[in-house]
């Protein structure tokens, strides 16, 4: 869920923040390929930490369709051998108005990115067009290639307060095919496409808001919308209620989303993190 957190100076708290004692990061898997890049006349190199940040961002999103690794996947075409990738040279100008577009009418649904996380998709790309040419580094991302055991022990130690193997997420594996299962463990909110399985529970309607107005009187609810100007929910009797925003107003808000620890996590995942949390899920028969 992403609100216009911009100027909220009400006094937002987010529920569940996550406060997860995370390894450093294992140092990055972006191998470089300087013959292949100096072969082939390759001269942007991808910044690693847009790399990482694309990364995420791809396989929660397009992994399904494009394959995690951007090869092709269930509907979409390989990028890495897309013309198009490869003119956008990991700026953002080709890729960005497909992805802000989408092709509606060919299976490619459009994503409302922002400027820097399409530049960080482009960045993404270029590293695995370039990693491309170096054969062995092909494969880095093909999903079930993590470590089951090692991913059972993170999972208890950054899902287990909220997800239970044999509780809500007994049988996940048998549920959702692996690259599906990858993109809604990273972030659950995924966009709802042909092909891809939806969430049980929308977790959207799952965001509750509490509205405390001069004088202390408070309510609580699912909540309508949010942003800089005014609020909106809905209480347990069906009841609309909105209030204005401003300096003055003296209104303090808090909101409760139920996924702000995936949206935390998913910026803490190591690239291991990744296969090794997967290879336990899919144990989840
Ligand atoms: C539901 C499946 C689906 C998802 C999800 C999806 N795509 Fe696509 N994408 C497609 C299909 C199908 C095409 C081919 C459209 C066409 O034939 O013109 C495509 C085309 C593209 C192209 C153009 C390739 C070319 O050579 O013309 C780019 C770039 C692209 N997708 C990037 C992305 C990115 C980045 C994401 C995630 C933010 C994404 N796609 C998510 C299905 C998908
Ligand atoms: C702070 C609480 C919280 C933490 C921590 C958390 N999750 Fe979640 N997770 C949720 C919520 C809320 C949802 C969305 C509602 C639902 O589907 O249960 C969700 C959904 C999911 C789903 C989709 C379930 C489905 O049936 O579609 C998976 C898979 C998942 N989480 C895995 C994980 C993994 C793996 C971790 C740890 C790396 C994790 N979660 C950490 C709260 C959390």
């Amino acid at each position: 869920m992403r609100f216009p957190r911009s100027k909220l100076t009400y006094g937002i708290v987010a529920g569940f923040s996550c406060i997860c004692s995370l390894r450093a990061q294992e140092p990055a898997a972006h191998p470089r390929v300087d013959i292949g890049r100096m072969f082939f006349g390759l001269n942007a190199t991808p910044n690693p930490e847009a790399v990482d940040r694309g990364q995420k961002m791809f396989v929660a999103n397009c992994g399904f369709c494009h394959g995690s690794n951007a090869n092709g996947g269930n509907s979409g075409p390989d990028l890495v051998r897309s013309v198009l990738v490869l003119h956008d040279e990991g700026s953002g100008t080709q890729i960005g108005p497909v992805i802000l577009n989408g092709r509606p009418d060919k299976g490619m649904p459009k994503f409302a990115f922002t400027e820097s996380q399409v530049k960080d998709i482009a960045q993404f790309l270029l590293e695995r067009g370039q990693s491309a040419v170096n054969r062995m580094n092909y494969k880095i991302l093909d999903v079930n290639t993590g470590d089951a055991g090692t991913g059972r022990a993170t999972f208890q130690q950054r899902c287990a307060s909220c997800h239970s193997s044999e509780g809500d997420l007994a049988h996940i594996a048998a549920k959702y095919e692996p690259v599906a299962l990858q993109s809604r463990f990273l972030y659950p909110v995924t966009h709802t496409f042909p092909g891809m399985p939806s969430a049980p529970v929308d977790p959207r309607s799952q965001v509750t808001v509490t509205v405390t107005v001069p004088g202390g009187k408070t309510y609580s609810g699912a909540l309508k919308t949010i942003d800089d100007f005014s609020v909106s929910l809905i209480d347990s009797d069906g009841e609309y209620h909105s209030w204005p925003l401003s300096e003055e107003s003296q209104i303090r808000v808090e909101v409760h989303d139920p996924l702000k620890g995936h949206e935390e996590l998913l910026k803490q995942y190591t690239d291991a993190d990744m296969h090794n949390i997967l290879a336990y899920l899919e144990t989840l028969k």
